[in-house]
């Protein structure tokens, strides 16, 4: 089959501009994209779950969007990574959120002020981990947050590292979301586990999001992910379902060999350029 007859087989590219964007981060790997599909796959579910967990949260676009949008009364988001789960027990704070939203505004991102944040090493107070944090996500290239990730230079309009800072914004975000702190849960740990300990529950919905099977390893700190055991786990939930993974022949494999249903969903990557990622579920009806 030529490309322009596969394309017409799939759902057109979410326009991710049209997508309000409710998390504090970029995220590498981010969601923005599939929030269209979480809509509908929400909406779907009979009965309507208690809760939504999401146990590979990052920036928690899924979560924030299903809260923000009523779709579900509450939400837990999970995430292994210390520097990320900083910034979200900052948030959900009482009075860590203000500190934060601050923070950012009396922030001024001169070359210097940037890289002395960066630098700070050593244990930090939490909610001043959490800042250095959500910097380090704007100015190093492509959010990422993996030890390593080198620094953003020229920017946009060549205005380097500032031309990434957009302060309001940012403390508006922080603030929208810790007004609706009742509503969402954190756990800074093993997502994997945590999926465990509920799996005999059929009033919670899970959003499975683990790290890309190839890229992982350059992107985030954690990145192995036993994804055999994550699909074994699968199977074992009481409770509804969707995972996101990329395109990948051994995780389709693993899907099939599970009896779960894979599907390619298009978007566009960072690049602008369009790619595939595959939605897996015990049944992707609510796509059609
Ligand atoms: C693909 S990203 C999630 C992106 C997220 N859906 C978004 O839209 O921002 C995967 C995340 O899982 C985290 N992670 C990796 N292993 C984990 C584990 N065992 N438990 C919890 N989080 C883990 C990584 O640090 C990374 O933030």
């Amino acid at each position: 089959m030529n490309t322009a007859a596969m394309v017409g087989k799939f759902p057109p590219v979410v326009n991710v501009a049209s997508v309000p964007q409710r998390s504090p981060f970029r995220y590498p790997g981010g969601k923005t994209w599939l929030v269209p599909y979480v809509r509908r796959w929400l909406s779907s579910l009979d009965p309507r779950p208690v809760e939504l967990i999401e146990p590979f949260a990052g920036g928690g676009i899924v979560g924030l969007t299903a809260v923000f949008e009523d779709l579900v009364e509450r939400v837990v988001l999970v995430e292994k990574d210390e520097d990320v789960a900083a910034v979200w027990m900052t948030i959900l704070d009482s009075e860590g959120a203000e500190w934060l939203a601050l923070r950012i505004l009396a922030f001024e991102p001169t070359p210097d002020n940037v890289r002395a944040v960066l630098a700070e090493t050593g244990e930090l107070p939490l909610w001043e981990r959490a800042f250095r944090t959500l910097l380090r996500n704007r100015v190093q290239r492509g959010g990422i947050l993996a030890p390593g990730a080198g620094l953003l230079r020229k920017g946009e309009n060549g205005r380097g590292v500032a031309s990434r800072w957009y302060p309001q914004t940012l403390a508006r975000r922080i603030l929208d979301i810790a007004a609706r702190r009742s509503r969402i849960g954190f756990v800074a740990g093993d997502g994997i586990a945590e999926i465990r300990a509920r799996r005999g529950r059929p009033d919670l919905a899970f959003y499975l999001d683990p790290p890309y099977l190839a890229a992982g390893r350059r992107l985030y700190r954690y990145s192995e992910v036993d994804h055999p055991g994550l699909f074994a786990l699968a199977c074992e939930l009481t409770g509804p379902f969707l995972m996101s993974y990329d395109d990948a022949a051994e995780i389709r494999a693993l899907a099939a060999d599970h009896g779960l249903e894979a599907r390619r969903v298009p978007m566009m990557n960072t690049h602008h350029a369009r790619k595939f990622e595959l939605l897996i579920g015990r049944n992707l009806d609510w796509l059609d």
